[in-house]
């Protein structure tokens, strides 16, 4: 098999790269190792920044977003039975988020390529990447019990943070940046409307919470968990009980319960690989750096990572023009370490570490006081939460 781009891994990345390609008149093939009900159905991310639905629109892979997409233009801070909403439009020029889950976004851009697109081969390993150095790397790969090969003229590795992409960047010139964080995120899904308009990201001394949603009637929620939790030690009405006293205010307000769907337990990590190119081998999105969940960046670096390998590509190919792929890594871990750093910020300011001492609890709640007090720390939340325009960093 021959393509131009072999992509590796139908998580976002993967997907809308394929897409990106397409628009542009390039071929590319898709091999993804799960099946598609599974890709479908994995619960992760649910906030788009502005430049994501921007870039979702230009793909014309926003059809179903722009319908049932929800616009939010601020989130509340809860600390000290206190609430504060920071308003991005107001701070930030106009720009804001919108609620529409990865599931989503995937079902759409599976839908459009299945249509549209180039090949895209569900449970389709990938093996080993080759010969990254040389014109035509290739992929090898398992389909359906068959061993095959893809040579490509690029190969970017979307395969997320386990995948086989990474081991082919040459150990000597690999730097790895890591971070791991004693604590987790217990996460539900919930049939009852969210009991507040926006999301909500409490800091307790009983440990960080987070309201969110998934729609006007399904509602989203995590809760800061010790390390190695399991998601089945919790009950249902434990998990609203503490969703309870985390979100507690002074005022009136009240959490609505109802029926849990899903329950499950994600880690926290910072990570980064650099670089994020060796020769025609690119990464991608969680292939090449992980943030920790608070702030919702994972999903949006890794469409700032697809666009930027497009358009660099694009100008290669119709201006003769090396110098955007070559910049590639440099580019990309710019506006990388500014998620990781946002990301990072966000963790350590609303989570209470196991070891944490009343030093450390005052310096929370100082930062929080002063987020909410002045507005150039509330201006700096609001332009990180919303994202960068990509077009300014590429
Ligand atoms: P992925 O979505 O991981 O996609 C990689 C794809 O590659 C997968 O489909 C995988 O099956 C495939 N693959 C792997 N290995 C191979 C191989 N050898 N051959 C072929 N295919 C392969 N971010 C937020 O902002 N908010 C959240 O609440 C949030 N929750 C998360 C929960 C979990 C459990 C995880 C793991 C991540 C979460 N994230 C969250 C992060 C966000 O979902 C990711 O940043 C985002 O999915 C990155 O997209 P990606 O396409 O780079 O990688
Ligand atoms: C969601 C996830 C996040 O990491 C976040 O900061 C906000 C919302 C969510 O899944 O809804």
């Amino acid at each position: 098999m021959r393509t131009t781009v072999g992509i590796i891994g139908a998580g976002p990345a993967g997907l809308l790269l394929a897409r990106l390609l397409h628009r542009a008149g390039i071929d590319s093939v898709v091999l993804e190792s799960r099946d598609r009900a599974y890709v479908e159905r994995r619960q992760r991310a649910g906030i788009l920044e502005q430049g994501t639905v921007d870039v979702l629109r230009e793909a014309g892979a926003a059809a179903r977003m722009d319908r049932e997409g929800l616009p939010h233009d601020g989130i509340e801070l809860r600390f000290a039975r206190r609430r504060h909403r920071v308003d991005f439009p107001a701070l930030t020029g106009g720009r804001s988020v919108t609620v529409y889950a990865q599931t989503e976004v995937c079902k759409d851009l599976i839908a459009l390529q299945l249509a549209e697109g180039g090949p895209l081969l569900f449970e389709a390993e990938a093996l080993a990447v080759e010969g990254a150095e040389s014109e035509n790397p290739r992929v090898r790969f398992r389909h359906r019990g068959r061993e095959d090969t893809l040579d490509c003229d690029y190969v970017v590795g979307c395969d997320g943070f386990w995948g086989v992409a990474r081991t082919a960047m040459p150990e000597a010139l690999s730097r790895v940046y890591e971070r791991t964080y004693p604590y987790g995120w217990l996460g539900i899904l919930a049939d009852v409307p969210p009991s507040h308009d926006e999301l909500v990201y409490a800091r307790h001394d009983r440990g960080f919470a987070l309201l969110s949603m998934r729609s006007p009637t399904v509602t989203r929620a995590y809760l800061q968990v010790p390390d190695g939790t399991d998601a089945a030690d919790w009950t249902d009405d434990e998990i609203w009980d503490e969703l309870d006293r985390r979100l507690e205010t002074d005022d009136a307000w009240r959490l609505a319960r109802g029926p849990v769907t899903a329950k499950s337990v994600t880690p926290m990590r910072s990570y980064v690989h650099e670089p994020m190119r060796h020769g025609r081998l690119f990464l991608a999105g969680d292939a090449a750096h992980i943030v920790p969940p608070t702030g919702a960046k994972g999903l949006n670096l890794a469409v700032g990572d697809v666009v930027t390998f497009a358009r660099a590509l694009v100008a290669y190919r119709e201006k003769g023009d090396a110098s955007r792929l070559d910049a590639y890594s440099d580019t990309c871990l710019r506006r990388v370490w500014q998620a990781e750093r946002f990301s990072y910020a966000m963790t350590t300011m609303l989570h209470r570490a196991p070891d944490a001492t009343p030093f450390d609890d005052r310096i929370q709640l100082a930062r929080l006081d002063r987020i909410t007090t002045a507005r150039s720390a509330e201006t700096d939340l609001a332009e990180s939460y919303t994202g960068f325009p990509l077009d300014q960093q590429d």
